[in-house]
């Protein structure tokens, strides 16, 4: 079976070197590492332009260009790629418009009107089915990298209901390094095959005329059965979508999908970035008959054709740790946080951060003891502070955070009891006359580069209610800012300097 497809691959492409008419014109469109070819049918394998085809096919079709190597997916051999669309009309008639380059199954259409297709960023290719129905195929990049969308429009344009709409695209993958000998997989997404998707199979030398299911090609995949890795062989896809009636000015729209990715895992990874529904995967084959052939999953490029919104499910974005954030947009990609939260900015959530935040553990105070004894009211009593240790990133700031006591402060009329000032503070060794002494508790708070930051423990500072007298603290608990000023200040009770 490889050495028949392969030699009528041969006789094909000798075919095919003789001129098309209509296929005078193309229009490429190419991403970073994908270039496809369309021509005035709307189809690949269009004339290579502009300028002069560097590995000598004189096509493009679907090619990608993944680490310098330019490898072709569709134009060697039999250009075999083509679509067709058909509806019944009220006269009970059958109404197509169908190409194919491959011109021994697809007879250049009496109907055939194809309209021009401009370089730019988009080809359209507008075709008309007189009294019936138009079908639209414009081409344009889908936003996913590497991959091209193709908008389909089959528009009723006749003043009769068109049943049995159908539509077929067809493709004979030729994968470079291996061309005539890939890999193929038709899958779609879920367990039930997309509801307008008629028939399927990996025979791309099937005809592009829409009609009988049975008729789509050799190895016809059954209904909700999937072709997985079939091969090494001269493989290819065919898809027949069904659609329901079109009445008068109605019409229907859905969305082709060509692309290549350097390995299976990002081709599907792309599939699910357009939300495709069903599909076929080409690979190129690795091995030889000694060793067994596989298929080049991982160390080429892998091409695909898609579609989308035929009734299926699209492919979800994978999300490996399922906390419903898809892999790629997920701060954590491995590890479920579906919070999302990512404290310091640098797109690696904290779930899974391996950035440690500053130590406040050590902190201690320079320049005020513990303990003091004698208060002097009058004077300020200045600190610093020092123990702080960076964690993964430098400090970027290190300030007192706050300062509070356990006793009122208007204790000492007017004056706030503590400062917070560029690398420390200050604190009034003053207590209230009654009770048990006062105790300070400063706070420092320390912030990197990356804005992660730790406080540190209550800093304490008494001032003791007698020399020497190791007094417990008050019951209140360090409850009032000490860096605002009192409040009961009176005529009767003064200001005092300080
Ligand atoms: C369908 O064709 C009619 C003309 O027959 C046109 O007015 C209408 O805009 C078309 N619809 C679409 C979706 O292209
Ligand atoms: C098959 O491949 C193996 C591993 O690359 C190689 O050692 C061997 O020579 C190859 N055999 C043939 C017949 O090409
Ligand atoms: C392809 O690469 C993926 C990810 O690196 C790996 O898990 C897989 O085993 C590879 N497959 C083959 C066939 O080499
Ligand atoms: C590209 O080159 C890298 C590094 O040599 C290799 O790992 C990767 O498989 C290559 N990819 C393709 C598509 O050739």
């Amino acid at each position: 079976m490889a050495a028949a497809t392969a030699l009528l691959a041969c006789l094909l492409a000798l075919a095919a070197t003789a001129p098309a008419p209509a296929a005078a014109q193309s229009c490429p469109l190419r991403t970073d590492d994908v270039t496809i070819g369309v021509d005035l049918g709307g189809q690949l394998n269009a004339p290579y332009s502009p300028g002069t085809d560097p590995l000598g096919v004189g096509r493009i079709g679907l090619r990608a260009i993944f680490n310098g190597t330019e490898l072709t997916s569709t134009e060697k051999g039999c250009p075999c790629e083509g679509w067709g669309a058909s509806a019944v009309d009220a006269s009970g008639a059958t109404r197509a418009v169908y190409y194919n380059n491959a011109n021994s199954n697809a007879p250049a259409s009496p109907t055939l009107a194809p309209g021009p297709v401009p370089p730019g960023d988009t080809c359209t290719a507008e075709s008309s089915v007189p009294d019936a129905f138009t079908v639209k195929h414009v081409y344009e990049p889908s936003g996913e990298p590497n991959v091209f969308r193709v908008v389909v429009t089959i528009n009723n344009t006749g003043t009769t209901t068109l049943s049995q709409v159908r539509y077929r695209r067809v493709m004979d993958f030729d994968i470079d390094p291996t061309p005539y000998r890939e890999y193929i997989t038709l899958d779609y997404n879920g367990n039930d095959q997309p509801e307008m998707l008629e028939a399927w199979s990996d025979n791309g030398f099937a005809s592009s005329e829409p009609g009988d299911p049975a008729a789509v090609g050799t190895v016809i995949v059954p209904p909700n059965t999937k072709a997985l890795l079939s091969g090494p062989e001269d493989h290819g896809a065919v898809f027949q979508f069904k659609f329901a009636d079109l009445a008068p000015g109605e019409s229907i729209t859905f969305n082709t999908f060509y692309g290549a990715a350097p390995t299976d895992e990002q081709a599907k990874a792309a599939l699910a970035g357009v939300g495709a529904e069903v599909w076929a995967l080409a690979y190129s084959t690795i091995g030889n008959s000694s060793t067994g052939f596989q298929a080049n999953l991982n160390g080429s490029a892998v091409f695909f054709f898609a579609f989308g919104g035929v009734g299926g499910v699209p492919l979800p974005l994978p999300d490996s740790d399922g906390d419903g954030i898809p892999d790629r947009e997920d701060v954590c990609p491995f590890v479920a946080d579906p919070e999302q939260v990512d404290s310091d900015g640098d797109g690696i959530g904290d779930a899974c951060d391996a950035d440690t935040p500053p130590n406040c553990d050590g902190i201690q105070l320079v320049g005020v003891a513990p303990e003091i004894w004698i208060p002097n009211p009058h004077k300020l009593q200045r600190f610093t502070f020092s123990g702080q240790k960076p964690g993964s990133n430098p400090i970027a700031s290190a300030v007192v955070d706050s300062i509070h006591q356990d006793e009122k402060v208007d204790t000492y009329c007017c004056k706030p009891d503590a400062e917070i000032t560029a690398g420390g503070g200050a604190i009034r060794p003053w207590k209230s006359l009654k009770g048990e002494g006062r105790a300070y508790s400063v706070v420092v708070k320390v912030t990197d580069t990356a804005g992660r930051y730790c406080v540190s423990p209550p800093l304490i500072v008494r001032i003791a209610k007698k020399k020497s007298k190791h007094v417990p603290f008050s019951k209140q608990g360090v409850t009032f800012d000490s860096t605002v000023p009192g409040t009961s200040c009176s005529k009767k009770k003064p200001c005092k300097k300080g």
